[in-house]
């Protein structure tokens, strides 16, 4: 049986991840920090009591920003295949908390690449290793963006995915280690985090429809991003894993919307006009914009076969119909006197 280690299986990647390899028969084996209260929500459909017989998802847990914690781990599950996801994957958090991001996203990345080299040399195993990076990198490159397109970061995040990407680079040619890097553009579900753009806008569509609330206050509208579903995209990370040698991958629709274009969608879906309820408020503007990312990724067509399945207005609607349903059920415990915690109705 291949057996797979994920970090940041708790996200948004890694639920869609874990189920995608557990369909495949892998043994997945995720990372997971501790917390004061539950994280494991998008996960605890797959999750099974270990005690019980042929159970083959397993979570231990660690942190990207523990070497030791993550070589123990390592010795402990003898992966065939890594899946580098955990980040403090937020553009706007990371300008307030730089060091933090460059420590998880970058260094992180360096002591799980130390760990692996560690690891392959002395089992003698051939681990395979995928490094999520991120559209983020080109930000002020001109579109459309394709492997050959020099990096621009624009944030301490994408900073911090750019050294990533780079680290991952020489890993692959100093160590001879196989090393994928996919340089995924935007990419959305029902189970984005709250606090992403279009996320944001459809649980705010759902809750103004069920009488939840009155305004959503946005930042910058004119941004434009290549938005594709995450469940196109897993499949995207693990064929890249599967290929006879490792390379660089750009991931996208080669479609690109702006964000008042995405609002307008949403809005629409549910039969409402946004400009009665969207305000701007400069807290969300950001010191640097990353203002048009458009992907080719006609070399992940032509060598991986990967195609993205989901169009921008089936993920629109998807996520709008999901948030709908959730703000009703919120609003049915509501009226019933509950007092409903954020997120517990995921
Ligand atoms: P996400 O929903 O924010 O999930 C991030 C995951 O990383 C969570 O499981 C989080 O754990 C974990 N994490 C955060 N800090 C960590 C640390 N110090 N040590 C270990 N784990 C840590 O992000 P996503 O959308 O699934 O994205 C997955 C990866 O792809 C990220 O690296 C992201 O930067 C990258 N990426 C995403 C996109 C996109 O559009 N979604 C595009 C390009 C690249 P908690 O649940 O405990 O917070
Ligand atoms: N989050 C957020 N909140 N974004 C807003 C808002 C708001 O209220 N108003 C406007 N925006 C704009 C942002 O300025 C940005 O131009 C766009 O909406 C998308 O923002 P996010 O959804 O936060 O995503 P991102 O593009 O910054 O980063 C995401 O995609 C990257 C890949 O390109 C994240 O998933 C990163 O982790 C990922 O690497």
């Amino acid at each position: 049986m291949n057996s797979a280690l994920i970090t940041g299986i708790t996200g948004q990647d890694g639920a869609y991840l874990a189920r995608l390899l557990l369909g495949k028969g892998y043994a997945v084996h995720g990372v997971i920090r501790r917390s004061s209260t539950f994280n494991t929500d998008r996960i605890d459909e797959l999750y099974r009591d270990p005690h019980e017989e042929g159970v083959r998802l397993r979570l231990h847990y660690g942190d990207v920003c523990d070497g030791t914690g993550l070589r123990r781990i390592l010795e402990k599950t003898h992966p065939d295949e890594i899946y580098n996801l955990g980040a403090q994957s937020h553009v706007k958090v990371s300008f307030e908390q730089p060091e933090y991001t460059a420590d998880a996203v970058a260094l992180g990345t360096l002591r799980l690449l130390e760990a692996v080299r560690d690891y392959c040399e002395h089992s003698g195993k051939a681990v395979r290793f995928y490094q999520a990076g991120s559209s983020e990198m080109f930000g002020g490159a001109a579109p459309p963006q394709n492997e050959q397109t020099p990096f621009y970061p624009r944030s301490p995040y994408a900073v911090s995915k750019t050294a990533a990407h780079w680290y991952a680079v020489n890993y692959r040619e100093a160590y001879g280690l196989f090393i994928a890097n996919g340089i995924l553009f935007n990419h959305e579900s029902p189970m984005r985090g709250e606090t992403f753009l279009t996320r944001k806008v459809t649980r705010a569509v759902g809750r103004l429809k069920h009488g939840l609330q009155d305004k959503v206050y946005l930042g910058n509208l004119e941004a434009r991003r290549d938005w594709g579903y995450a469940g196109d995209y897993v499949e995207a990370m693990w064929l890249m894993l599967q290929q006879p040698a490792p390379d660089d991958f750009v991931i996208a629709t080669g479609e690109s919307h702006t964000v008042r274009e995405f609002v307008e969608a949403a809005f629409g879906c549910a039969g409402l006009d946004w400009r009665k309820h969207v305000e701007i408020d400069s807290r969300y503007l950001r010191p640097t914009e990353v203002d048009s990312l458009c992907g080719d990724s006609t070399k992940a067509r032509r060598q991986l076969g990967w195609v993205p399945k989901v169009s921008f207005a089936d993920l629109v609607r998807m996520m709008v119909d999901h948030d709908v349903e959730l703000a009703r059920r919120e609003r049915f415990l509501q009226e019933n006197g509950f007092v409903v915690a954020a997120g517990a109705l995921r």
